[in-house]
């Protein structure tokens, strides 16, 4: 049977080369792509199926950052979060705090990474995993030196040139049989020496032979503010879509906005309306060009309306014959993506329905259940209300079903405001 390996993700630095005097916020909590670096981080370690638990290590200052930065993982990565310990005043302190609370699991394999580093790929987990298999008693991520290197002798001393031949830059992940590399931290521990700055050289001093694995110039460690605007360059060309499953913490989106939406459809000959993507039995259907769900379609103008671009039918005009019977869940998803792309959420939705038939009350529960799941918020972020027009206007005479819709979204502040 394939051995088990859990992540220890360091994450308990200060990040003293990134801040500057106004933000000392440390950089494993600055946001990329609107969410923390360290969500990447655990959300792409937790991609690879070998990896059945993580342990983050982090200061004790952080823990707010922390709560915040795990509320917006993915389902399947949160599964995996073991727990998170307290580090140490060095690196290979907060590795060794981090080795202790994976004692307890049953994992064979520990791979130790830097929480700075977010753009981990699954081949290079790969690669590190197969040489533990192979027999290897540790495997490094690295990187052959590319560069001429120089080494400078002191001042007004010419300068050297080293030859670059067998030179290689070391990464994270670094991957070692769990047992092994924790009695080697004890070890050391134990030896008073607390000055290796990485677990392959401590690993080394013990006398563990390191195989070098090929990782990857796209999973450079953020250091400096240089690297955050990289980093930043790096999630756009991998796409938002890698980065949609993750959702920024409501209480890092400071900018609130409000829209108001309205619909109205007509009844027409059939038997069930679609009303927030649930279909309701009744003695006719309302007719549109699309699947004429005058819920959704005041929704989506809502969404439109708070972050201002434009309305529905600029962006799916009746006239284009691509929408015709269209599912409108089609038209929310479509300006969720608007949302995102802005690095946005919705954050609550509020509907009144007006009509005197069908009954809404009946069905309540589930059109607030189907709209929850089609905007992606949570069931108790959603209104749905019903009214008659007692029994005045088009509505009153049962001609057709209109909608109201107040949605919230909450976008990051823009930071020139
Ligand atoms: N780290 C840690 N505990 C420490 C020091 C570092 O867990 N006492 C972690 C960092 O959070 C980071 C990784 O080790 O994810 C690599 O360290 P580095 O890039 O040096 O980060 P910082 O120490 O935070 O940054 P700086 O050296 O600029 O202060
Ligand atoms: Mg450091």
């Amino acid at each position: 049977m394939a051995k088990t390996a859990a992540a220890l993700v360091v994450a308990a630095g200060r990040g003293t080369r990134l801040s500057g005097p106004d933000n000392k916020q440390p950089k494993q909590y600055r946001l990329l792509a609107g969410q923390p670096v360290l969500t990447h981080t655990l959300n792409a370690l937790a991609k690879h199926p070998r990896i059945s638990s993580i342990v983050t290590v982090i200061h004790p200052d952080d823990m707010a950052l922390y709560r915040d930065a795990v509320a917006s993982l993915s389902g399947s990565c949160a599964k995996k979060l073991h727990t998170e310990v307290f580090g140490g005043d060095t690196r290979q302190k907060s590795v060794v705090e981090g080795l202790r609370a994976l004692a307890g699991t049953n994992c064979d394999y520990v791979l130790i990474h830097d929480a700075a580093r977010p753009f981990v790929t699954t081949d290079i987990v790969d690669r590190l995993l197969s040489s533990l298999d192979s027999g290897a008693d540790g495997a490094l991520a690295a990187s052959q030196v590319v560069d001429t290197l120089k080494k400078s002798q002191g001042d007004g001393k010419p300068l050297a040139t080293v030859d670059r031949a067998g030179f290689w830059a070391a990464q994270t992940p670094q991957a070692f049989p769990l047992e092994r590399i924790l009695d080697a931290h004890e070890r050391a521990a134990s030896q008073h020496r607390h000055d290796f700055t990485d677990d392959t050289s401590l690993a080394e001093w013990d006398s563990m032979t390191i195989q070098l694995c090929d990782g990857d110039p796209v999973n450079f460690k953020i250091t400096t503010m240089a690297d955050l605007k990289r980093a930043e360059q790096q999630a756009k060309i991998q796409g938002m879509s890698d980065f949609t499953s993750v959702k920024t913490p409501l209480s890092q989106l400071h900018d609130i906005r409000t829209g108001i939406g309205y619909d109205v459809h007509a009844f027409d000959e059939g038997e069930t309306v679609i009303l927030g993507g649930a279909e309701i039995p009744h003695s006719r259907k309302l007719k549109g060009h699309s699947d004429a769900d005058v819920v959704l379609h005041a929704i989506t103008d809502a969404t439109l309306g708070a972050i201002g671009d434009g309305d529905i039918g600029q962006h799916f005009p009746p006239s284009d014959q691509q929408w015709k019977g269209a599912s409108s869940d089609r038209f929310q998803q479509d300006a969720m993506r608007r949302v995102t792309d802005l690095g946005g959420r919705i954050a609550h939705i509020d509907v009144t329905i007006v009509c005197e038939e069908p009954k809404i009350g009946p069905h309540r529960d589930r059109i607030r259940k189907s709209i929850a799941q089609i905007c992606d918020i949570l069931e108790s972020r959603v209104s749905v209300k019903a009214t008659t027009s007692e029994r005045l206007g088009f509505t009153g005479r049962k001609e057709g079903i209109a909608t109201l819709a107040t949605v919230t979204v909450r976008l990051p502040l823009p930071e020139d405001e």
